[in-house]
């Protein structure tokens, strides 16, 4: 295992709730409607403007607004996140990640970050996190979001090693499938049925650390 690969939100923190409550104020104020809970983890992993676009769709709104309007539904959108995590600190980092992050800088694997968020590198300097990672997939710049191995894939790049060197770390089903498609090992957080495609899968984030990877990428590459 010579690089590690994290998704960001539900990974080394807790955004969902905020990027829900975001949308939800979005929907309930532009389209008088109200997002039921699953949306929270539906839209796990998946862009902005996929995610409005889902959003448009359970509204029945599919077609109705130009791209303009599309765009600019989306930044107010962000406007109301950025507000949100503007006061997230290092009190804010996950449980286990900042000695795996230690651990493995220490053991010198290589460090990525491969989300689809554009706000990651202003999460990671909130969370003090920002110079643990060797490289930062630009989200703008791929073809296709997760499912799609892109990101996975740019993130081994960025760093010099190939994807099968590397583990994937995610907490959504679009992500494991994207690391999956990618050819790298994945160590999942979450339901164990939900992301059965995972090679290992941890209920929390406690869970994880330096030798559970090293173990999954074993086993995995059998
Ligand atoms: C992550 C989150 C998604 C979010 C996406 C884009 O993948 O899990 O819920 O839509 O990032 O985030 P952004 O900050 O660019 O709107
Ligand atoms: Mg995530």
């Amino acid at each position: 295992m010579k690089g590690v690969a994290f998704d960001l939100d539900g990974v080394i923190t807790d955004t969902a709730k905020f990027h829900f409550e975001a949308w939800s104020k979005l929907a309930l104020e532009k389209f008088d409607l109200e997002l039921p809970a699953e949306f929270e983890s539906q839209l796990k992993g998946i862009s902005r403007i996929e995610s409005l676009e889902r959003i448009l769709a359970f509204g029945k709104l599919s077609g109705k607004y130009t791209p303009a309007q599309v765009a600019e539904l989306a930044d107010e959108k962000n406007t109301y996140y950025v507000a949100a995590i503007s006061k997230l600190t290092q009190a804010d980092i996950l449980p286990g990640i900042s000695q795996l992050l230690a651990d493995l800088k220490a053991q010198q694997v290589k460090l990525s970050l491969a989300s689809a968020s554009k706000n990651a590198p202003m999460i990671l300097e909130k969370l003090g996190l920002l110079t643990y990672f060797d490289a930062i997939v630009d989200p703008s710049k791929l073809k296709a979001g997760k499912p799609a191995p892109d990101i996975f894939i740019e993130a081994a790049k960025a760093v010099g090693l190939a994807p099968s060197e590397c583990v994937g770390l995610e907490d959504a089903s679009a992500g494991v499938a994207a690391i999956k498609a990618a050819g790298m090992v994945a160590v999942a957080i979450g339901d164990k049925e939900e992301l059965a495609q995972a090679d290992t899968v941890v209920s929390s984030t406690a869970d994880l650390n330096y030798d559970l990877l090293v173990t999954s990428y074993q086993q995995a590459q059998g």
